[in-house]
């Protein structure tokens, strides 16, 4: 069965135990819902070189990508933190339906990519 918002994001926090995480010891989960009804995760990933760390959706949405998913298969992803500016440009690219998280107040919100990167940067089409 499709997980909804609320599933999905409990998939986030339930594999985010699973984050390598040692340095920020911030450990991050993300559950990606595929048009198809596939769902994938992922965690972060940290390196002793610090800016060679992964994001969880980074890791997420590289996993459905292996798998054969292309931007626009992905429909909705639930993140157990606020994504940051480099993964918003991901989102973008991947044109998901709903990006779903935690704010601050410890409340679920729903947004759309164009919402968290206004104006995008597109790459100009020959
Ligand atoms: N992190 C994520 O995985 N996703 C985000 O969007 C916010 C930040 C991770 C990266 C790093 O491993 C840790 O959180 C602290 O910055």
């Amino acid at each position: 069965m499709t997980p909804t918002d609320d599933q999905l994001l409990e998939r986030a926090a339930a594999v985010a135990e699973r984050a390598y995480a040692p340095y920020s010891v911030y450990l991050v989960g993300a559950a990606v819902l595929a048009r198809d009804g596939r769902v994938f995760e992922g965690v972060n990933v940290e390196n002793a070189v610090y800016p060679l760390g992964v994001c969880a959706e980074k890791t997420a949405i590289a996993k459905a990508v292996s798998e054969g998913c292309r931007p626009g298969d992905l429909e909705a992803i639930a993140i157990t933190a606020s994504p940051c500016g480099g993964c918003r440009q991901w989102l973008h690219e991947f044109r998901l339906d709903r990006v779903v998280f935690p704010n601050t107040r410890g409340e679920r919100v729903s947004y759309a990519p164009a919402e968290l990167l206004p104006e995008t940067w597109e790459l100009p089409q020959p």
